[in-house]
């Protein structure tokens, strides 16, 4: 079930003890990543960042971020190994889900800036060598749009571009076509009293959904890949793909209610029905593809590196690795990996990460390329949801598994959420549920500005005002003051960015076992390479460890690579695998010594 802020990973206690009952100490296989390096592609083993642009940097003084902003800090993503970025929408927008509502698609909005502005961002990106990626959102537009309005004025071109039914007659009373719930909150189902129908929004009443029924929709949003790809972005970022088709009507034009959940009491919550006809339908899968399509047409047509889709899907694993193509066609080169957030909380135990890291392993198919996604502009942060004294072992993790990593804005520097009052509250998730319950729904917390400095607003910006509040903890948690404190966050994720060049952490196979319930250990090896053993004590104990018991093959010798604040050791210091000391939370990179 698709779902924002707040997480519930639903029975993943009782699963986590299940779990560690049943599965025997050795039981992942090693997984081949093998990489020909003569014929590999750059976002196989790419550094994703995403930046939320109106919480990155704000250059104008107004209090929200923009591209400029974005632009004077190209050169901080290469300090800290970015590889390219994907931006969070920066088209004409009335905002009301900050962006995600598009009035204009070929327009940037002027709270970011200009098409100028953005041509510059390109241009600087290109010299510092960090590639951008933009949002694109393909299942609604605002309800401002001039295709929307065309739409509700019956415009022959775009009378059919949005789902429109005149609704059903119960009683005498008009009421909506059927009971589909948006998923924020409430019928999914708007009147509109011009055209005399209700039009379709999955999202907030602002965001009409796009009927992908009509070809000329699905004309439309490709011509809107090709202008971006023509402007030099490298790829895109596919916003809500599993709602962009519903079920078909049937002869009559209608619509099937969706089925009601058991047990479930509140018609207004998206979680009442099972959303049978208003997600995942089969089509969504070869649309990707033909998305895929445009983007490779483009390269081959223009030369340039490969330009990328990741795709924003909550599904069902299974059906996620559909995305990634089949024998006779090509699709996503990233259909984001959430398992991470949608199963981890502060309680799972290290058999729950090594079955949630394999179960990726396992399902994805044959040649493709895995990716690590912990965080994004939809949930609480990463220290806020699995703990602040995880943050460096949680960096650890994403950097070292084979594969591209995508890292949310502020996370390499520990960032957690902000608590904001129901008065300060924006987010529509939020300002639709109560005061009661907003805070379950909220995503403002997880995008409060970034924490640059120790100076007024955290350095964020040079106006008064900021459009969410700034962080308490700003002063000690920001990018000036954690470059020159050597353990801290940013330095611990710089190293691991740096280690990521290294050979056997690029193209070697790897193993993730847990060790015990409180210990998980990635190793990654490479033919005629050293072989890094990474260890992460999740919990607060003292662990002694002989890693000969779970790994084959790995020479007694080893030494610390890469050490956090949580350790005595340093860096160069000797390490036995047969007596291995973590002490609490502790994550080290070991490397065996030839
Ligand atoms: C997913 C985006 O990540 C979220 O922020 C947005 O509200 C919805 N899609 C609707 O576009």
């Amino acid at each position: 079930m698709m779902q924002y802020g707040r997480i519930l990973v639903i029975g993943n206690l009782l699963a986590t003890f299940a779990y560690a009952a049943v599965v025997p100490l050795s039981n992942s296989s090693v997984q081949n990543n093998l990489i020909d390096e003569t014929k590999s592609h750059w976002w196989q083993t790419a550094s994703f960042y995403q930046i939320y642009p109106r919480s990155f940097k704000d250059s104008s003084g107004d209090g929200v971020g923009d591209l400029r902003g974005i632009a004077e800090k190209l050169p901080y993503l290469k300090e800290i190994g970015i590889t390219a970025t994907w931006l969070s929408p920066i088209f004409a927008s009335p905002m009301a889900d900050f962006g995600y509502d598009i009035s204009n698609f070929y327009e940037i909005d002027p709270m970011f800036g200009t098409m100028e502005d953005f041509e510059a961002l390109i241009k600087k990106a290109n010299e510092v060598g960090v590639k951008i990626i933009l949002d694109f959102v393909p299942n609604h537009s605002s309800d401002e749009c001039e295709w929307f309005q065309k739409s509700v004025d019956r415009d022959p071109v775009f009378e059919n571009f949005y789902v429109w039914h005149p609704g059903k007659i119960v009683n005498g009373t008009r009421k909506p076509p059927t009971n589909w719930v948006s998923i924020f909150r409430g019928s999914a189902w708007k009147w509109n009293e011009k055209r005399q129908e209700y039009y379709l929004h999955q999202f907030v009443d602002k965001q009409p959904d796009f009927n992908y029924r009509n070809p000329t929709v699905r004309h439309y949003m490709n011509e809107i890949l090709r202008f971006w790809l023509k402007k030099g972005v490298a790829g895109f970022r596919c916003d809500a793909v599993p709602n962009v088709f519903e079920v078909a009507p049937d002869a009559e034009g209608n619509y099937p209610d969706e089925p009601v959940n058991e047990g479930a009491t509140d018609p207004d919550d998206h979680g009442y029905t099972k959303h049978i006809y208003t997600s995942d339908q089969p089509e969504t899968i070869n649309l990707v593809y033909e998305w895929r399509k445009v983007l490779d047409d483009f390269t081959a047509e223009n030369g340039g590196d490969d330009k990328i889709l990741m795709i924003e899907t909550w599904s069902e694993i299974d059906i996620v690795m559909q995305y990634y193509g089949n024998e006779t066609a090509e699709g996503a080169q990233m259909p984001f990996n959430f398992q991470m957030i949608s199963r981890l909380n502060s309680n799972s135990n290290a058999y729950y990460y090594a079955e949630t890291i394999n179960l990726w392993m396992d399902k994805m198919p044959k040649g493709r390329t895995a990716n690590w996604v912990l965080g994004n502009h939809d949930k609480n942060r990463v220290g806020t949801r699995l703990g602040a004294e995880r943050i460096d072992l949680l960096n650890m993790l994403l950097l070292t598994l084979p594969g591209c990593s995508v890292t949310y804005q502020g996370e390499e520097i520990g960032m957690t959420d902000v608590w904001i009052s129901w008065n300060d509250t924006v987010d529509p998730q939020a300002c639709n549920a109560d005061e009661s319950v907003y805070l379950e729904k909220s995503r403002d917390p997880c995008r409060s500005p970034f924490q640059w400095s120790d100076e007024k607003n955290a350095g964020f910006t040079t106006g008064s005002k900021t459009w969410l509040p700034i962080s308490d903890l700003y002063r000690d948690v920001n990018v000036k003051k954690e470059r020159g404190v050597q353990l801290s966050h940013l330095n611990v994720y710089k190293k691991m960015q740096a280690l990521r060049h290294d050979k056997t952490i690029k193209n070697g196979d790897s193993e993730v076992k847990p060790i015990n319930e409180n210990v998980l250990a990635i190793k990654r090896s490479l033919a005629n390479y050293p072989t890094y053993v990474i260890l992460l004590n999740i919990n607060k104990t003292v662990e002694t460890l002989d890693l000969h018991a779970v790994f084959n093959n790995l020479s007694t010798e080893m030494e610390y690579v890469i050490v956090t604040a949580k350790s005595i050791r340093r860096v160069g210091d000797r390490a036995y695998a047969d007596q291995i000391i973590l002490l609490p939370n502790e994550a080290v990179v070991l490397r065996t010594v030839k």
